[in-house]
């Protein structure tokens, strides 16, 4: 039996999509379900849903032989897995966002749920921040003085105008990911590469 663990939340829906058309039986209700692993018997895989920031996590440490999870948080995790397949669906882009006019050469005190790509992203301009890190809901901080801007994700967009906020530099390009345990990638090749070959065809 082969073990995926996919991201919950926001990424499902089209992880499950994907599946599918990828000819994989996922229970009907797998968006809707409070069951943390399930199983398709028949073709011997089994889906455990995650957290998307601990997919990475399940995945280092062999507890999944694959994962599907978004690069933003491969990337901050900077997780030891093997990435194989851009899968081309949860598009977003991390983006510094804040009040309209603000100058990046002023910020100091950036607050964020990425406290790597912030803290690379102003190293690279040549300036040291503060990083504020937080759980979600970000926009809040800029609003009440608490940062001067935020490195968040921006899908629709309706977060950041909804608060009277901006998008003033792009930090990165996000999507999907197929990642793989290093051990299973080397021992578990054919079902791995079976399983690549099923979702890049999509
Ligand atoms: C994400 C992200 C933004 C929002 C962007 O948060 O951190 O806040 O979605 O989406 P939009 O551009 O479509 O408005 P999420 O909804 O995952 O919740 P969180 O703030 O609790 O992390």
């Amino acid at each position: 039996m082969i073990t995926i663990a996919l991201a919950k939340g926001r990424i499902l829906v089209d992880t499950a999509l994907k599946l599918r058309l990828g000819g994989l039986e996922l229970p009907a209700d797998v968006e809707d379900t409070r069951r943390l692993v399930v199983a398709d018997e028949e073709q011997n895989i089994r889906y455990l849903l995650a957290k998307p920031v601990d997919v990475p996590t399940y995945v280092e440490h062999g507890a999944a032989d694959l994962g599907i999870v978004g690069k933003d948080v491969l990337y901050e995790k900077s997780a030891d897995v093997y990435e194989l397949l851009d899968l081309g669906f949860g598009m977003c882009r991390l983006v510094v966002a804040g009040p309209e006019h603000t100058d990046l050469s002023n910020v100091s005190r950036v607050a964020t749920k990425y406290p790597r790509y912030a803290t690379e992203y102003f190293r690279k301009l040549g300036k040291q921040i503060e990083v504020i890190s937080l759980q979600g809901s970000v926009e809040l901080a800029p609003l009440i003085g608490l940062a001067d801007c935020i490195v968040d994700l921006v899908e629709t967009g309706r977060t950041l105008r909804d608060n009277g906020l901006v998008v003033l530099a792009q930090v990165a390009e996000v999507s999907a990911r197929l990642v793989a345990n290093r051990r299973s990638y080397q021992l578990r090749s054919t079902e791995v590469d079976h399983m690549v070959s099923r979702l890049r065809t999509v």
